[in-house]
């Protein structure tokens, strides 16, 4: 089995960078790696997410946790299991801690115990290996953020401190996250990010 490592954080905590940043070293490195973003990641899924990005309805909550939840499904199914199961490692923009923070912790859609089991069948009860969890405070990340704001973007900053609340809890009960200061420069974010990987211990190939 290859290993799956996912990144996490909210809108703007350099997820995006960090996540391209360590796909390029491996490669570099000798080691067969993919990269995929959530939602996203196959034409199913990334149809799915300009529904979830741009729709401009009112969505419901549960809706929106079973789009997500369709979305990863897909990804995991036609991608993520197969690279697996070649000994790939497969770096994911995003998981199904995502849906915890932003459905179960923030949005509240549905109950804790619910999310879990949503998330489990959604991911065909693959977990990642290990979970980078950028933390930024959501003023500094709208600061970043300056590109048009995208419909979950347009939450505001209480509904980030929300989900940064539900990643906080992830992280305090999770071995697997490890919790990278995002304020601190990109260079030396990639380097704490590269020997945190090192302890995997994988050997390239
Ligand atoms: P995310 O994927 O979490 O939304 P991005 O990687 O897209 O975040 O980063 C958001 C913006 O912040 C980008 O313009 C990126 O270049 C910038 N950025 C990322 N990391 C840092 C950092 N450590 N310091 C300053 N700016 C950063
Ligand atoms: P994206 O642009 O990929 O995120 P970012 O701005 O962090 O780079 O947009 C994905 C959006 O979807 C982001 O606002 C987080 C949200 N999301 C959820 O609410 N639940 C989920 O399960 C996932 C995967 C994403």
């Amino acid at each position: 089995m290859g290993k799956l490592i996912s990144f996490e954080g909210i809108d703007g905590s350099g997820k995006s960078t960090h996540a391209a940043r360590l796909h390029q070293r491996l490669q570099q490195e000798g080691y067969r790696a993919e990269i995929f973003r959530e939602p996203g990641g196959t034409d199913l899924s990334e149809e799915i997410r300009t529904i979830l990005l741009h729709y401009k309805g009112e969505l419901d909550p549960v809706a929106e946790l079973l789009l997500f939840s369709a979305a990863r499904a897909q990804l995991v199914a036609q991608k993520v299991k197969p690279l697996l199961e070649q000994d790939c490692i497969v770096i994911l923009d995003r998981f199904f801690d995502s849906t915890t923070a932003y459905q179960g912790y923030a949005r509240k859609a549905v109950d804790p115990g619910q999310i879990n089991e949503i998330n489990k069948v959604a991911s065909c009860g693959i977990t990642p290996d290990l979970t980078y969890y950028l933390r930024l405070s959501p003023e500094a990340a709208a600061a970043r953020l300056t590109d048009e704001k995208d419909r979950l973007e347009k939450s505001g900053v209480g509904f980030y401190k929300l989900v940064q609340q539900g990643f906080d809890k992830l992280a305090s009960e999770e071995s697997r996250f490890v919790i990278i200061d995002a304020e601190k420069d990109i260079k030396d974010i990639h380097q704490e990010i590269w020997e945190h990987f090192e302890k995997l211990n994988v050997q390239p190939g």
